[in-house]
């Protein structure tokens, strides 16, 4: 029988009710020292009804910061805005596990604080969004990161540790690293961000060490029920050309990740300049992999229930819609019209109050 978007399913040592998932969505609100604004608990409340939620990306460090006003997960006061947030929506009944980022060489001394850090010294052709200098917001470019030291490797695995802790103490129900995109994580496994020749680069089989370790590092201090991994070796985000050696080394990764029993593994497909997934890679990634496989990237309700009944996999999760439409199940399960993502509107994406963030309605 086919599965259902709206049929449960087990994630590691938790049941969620449905397989629509909230995709992490930055969302640039954070106040005073980078913690979580309290109009997300209203933000995430409202969304507390899809299957899980995945918070926006959350900086484990400083130094691992690339936007401004990005909420983080390394401070105690950033710890207590969050677990508002768990508690509103375990109190609605939903699931809530955060997006655990450190953007590597994405970012600007401005935001990082200090010279940004990356697999080798080369740089992002990108812009971030920070201060202008002239006390305005805006696009800026991204620095000449410093390479990393062993002990930077170490010390940041140490951070993503820690930030786990913090976010089991502010009550999720788990996390998810950023190993997608091109930040610090998905950068090690490029060939043209790491051009190391030490333990961590060269060989397939080094550029996937940083991932590993950190995951495996993070699975023990929490465990690996409550440890999952975002991954996007289809995207190439920030880089003109795609890695050709990614997609094979994904393939690696995934079965290296298979020996962990994660809560599960999430792949980003279609975000700016990406390459559409083929069924073999699919069918790859199922028959390697036996723990639930979440997608996300551009899914419409059919598209989604399409991909659940080829049965290559488990959870779908979507971005833009869930902004407009906080009660996105009810809408699909009830054949609701969904409010159109307001892209006239697209400032609101990131920052401001309210408009755009919470003042979305739900079906009426
Ligand atoms: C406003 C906005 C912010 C985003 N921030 C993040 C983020 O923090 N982490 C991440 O992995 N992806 C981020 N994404 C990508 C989404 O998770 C998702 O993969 C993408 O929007 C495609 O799904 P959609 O077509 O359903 O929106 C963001 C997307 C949007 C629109």
């Amino acid at each position: 029988m086919n599965t259902s978007i709206f049929s449960p399913i087990e994630i590691g040592n938790i049941t969620l009710t449905n397989r629509i998932v909230m995709a992490p969505m930055t969302r640039s609100r954070s106040v005073g020292e980078d913690i979580i604004t309290p109009l997300a608990v209203e933000y995430y409340g409202q969304r507390a009804s899809a299957g899980l939620i995945i918070t926006e990306g959350s900086p484990i460090s400083k130094i691992g910061r690339g936007y401004s006003f990005t909420p983080g997960i390394y401070a105690k006061e950033q710890i207590k805005g969050w677990k508002a947030v768990t508690e509103e929506v375990h109190r609605k009944g939903g699931k809530i596990f955060i997006q655990l980022w450190h953007v590597g060489r994405r970012s600007h001394h401005s935001i990082a604080g200090e010279q940004p850090i990356g697999p080798s010294g080369i740089k992002e052709a990108d812009k971030v969004w920070g201060p202008l200098g002239n006390g305005e917001y805006g696009m800026i470019e991204t620095d000449v990161p410093r390479e990393m030291t062993i002990e930077d490797i170490k010390n940041t695995q140490k951070d993503f540790v820690q930030a786990a802790k913090n976010a089991i103490e502010a009550g999720f129900d788990g996390v998810e690293l950023h190993g997608a995109h091109g930040y610090l994580l998905d950068s090690f496994l490029r060939s043209y961000s790491n051009t190391r020749i030490d333990e961590y680069g060269g060989s397939t089989e080094n550029r996937m060490r940083m991932v590993l370790e950190t995951v495996k590092a993070v699975a023990k201090a929490i465990g690996s029920d409550k440890t999952a991994i975002r991954l996007s070796p289809f995207v190439a985000e920030g880089a003109a050309e795609h890695d050709q050696e990614l997609i094979p080394l994904s393939l690696k990764l995934v079965e290296k990740l298979n020996d962990l029993g994660l809560a599960y593994l999430h792949f980003s497909e279609n975000i700016s300049n990406f390459k559409e997934v083929t069924d073999e890679y699919r069918k790859k990634v199922r028959s390697i992999y036996q723990y639930p496989i979440m997608v996300a990237g551009k899914l419409t309700q059919i598209k989604a229930q399409e991909l659940l009944d080829t049965d290559l996999v488990d959870l779908v999760a979507f971005g833009q819609p869930f902004i407009t439409n906080p009660d996105l199940v009810e809408r699909f399960k009830n054949n609701w019209e969904l409010t159109p993502v307001d892209y006239a509107n697209h400032a609101t994406f990131y920052g401001g109050g309210k408009e755009g963030y919470t003042d979305y309605k739900k079906y009426q």
